[in-house]
């Protein structure tokens, strides 16, 4: 079947922890053959997956609602009008502004979207982390130089036909004929932090829900030993990649192990 990208690739607009255009080489062979289907990702993140797949037609969730609300006004048309400068003192003054949006309930207006952007770029690595009250709390990035997009239309327009939700991967209303591509975060097994608010029982409940897709199914995720035996145990194919080198604050250079899990890829 012939490749049925609705346009060329995109790169996100947004910074993303765990961003998976590296993975790009690996998924591209998988989708192709199945480029007719509706794409969806559980756990869109980033868009990097989806953006670079260009599939017709998607479902795209994340967990996220500010992410999600973000990319709702990309498809309407995101026009920021802040001022956007790579400026400490500017930088406070729009994230106490996003936050007064978010405490007014006003957090999915548009002027909340343009800010969210600006935040994004600014603030340290592109972190999206909230207090115990909802407020954002990532302080100034200190970047050399930052590029800001001040045209989204490319992004609109690839959106235009994609639909978005925010919530549970759960509560994601399959169709059977689906290709879900699902990339929770990443189990990290020697510790009781569950990345992401991620924890153990969610990994286990996000494997038992891709097994019963009856649909094409490609999970990624960290190879630890309990993710392998998990997908492995549910029947799925196992396929082993080293993740790109990230140098870490103690010099470790070890490549982490990702796994991708299948299911009726063919
Ligand atoms: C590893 S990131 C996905 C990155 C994405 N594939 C990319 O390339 O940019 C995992 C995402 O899962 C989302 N998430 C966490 N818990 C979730 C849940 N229970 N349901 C849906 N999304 C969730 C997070 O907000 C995060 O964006």
């Amino acid at each position: 079947m012939a490749d049925r990208a609705a346009g060329p690739a995109l790169r996100p607009p947004l910074k993303w922890a765990g961003g998976k255009r590296w993975q790009l080489p690996h998924l591209r062979p998988l989708w192709v053959p199945h480029a007719r289907r509706r794409l969806v990702e559980p756990f869109c993140g980033g868009l990097a997956v989806s953006l670079a797949l260009r599939p017709v037609r998607a479902l795209l969730n994340d967990g996220n609602a500010h992410l999600v609300a973000f990319y709702g006004w990309l498809k309407r048309g995101l026009e920021p009008s802040i001022p956007m400068e790579n400026d400490e003192a500017l930088y406070y003054q729009h994230r106490t502004r996003f936050n007064e949006l978010i405490a007014e309930g006003r957090g999915d207006c548009a002027e909340a979207a343009a800010l969210f952007y600006y935040l994004n770029r600014t603030g340290f690595n592109g972190l999206c982390r909230f207090s115990a009250r909802g407020l954002f709390n990532v302080p100034f990035g200190r970047y050399a130089t930052i590029r800001y997009v001040r045209d989204f239309s490319p992004w609109k327009a690839a959106l235009a036909r994609w639909d978005f939700r925010s919530g549970d991967f759960e509560a994601v209303d399959l169709e059977p004929s689906d290709f879900v591509y699902a990339d929770p975060p990443y189990d990290v097994q020697f510790t009781h932090y569950a990345k992401g608010g991620f924890s153990w029982d969610d990994q286990e409940r996000a494997a038992r829900w891709l097994a019963r897709h009856d649909g094409p199914v490609v999970l990624a995720n960290q190879a630890t030993e309990r993710v392998v035996r998990l997908y492995g145990e549910l029947g799925f194919e196992l396929r082993f990649l080293d993740a790109p080198r990230r140098i870490s604050c103690n010099g470790d250079r070890r490549p982490v192990r990702e796994v991708l899990a299948l299911r009726n890829v063919g």
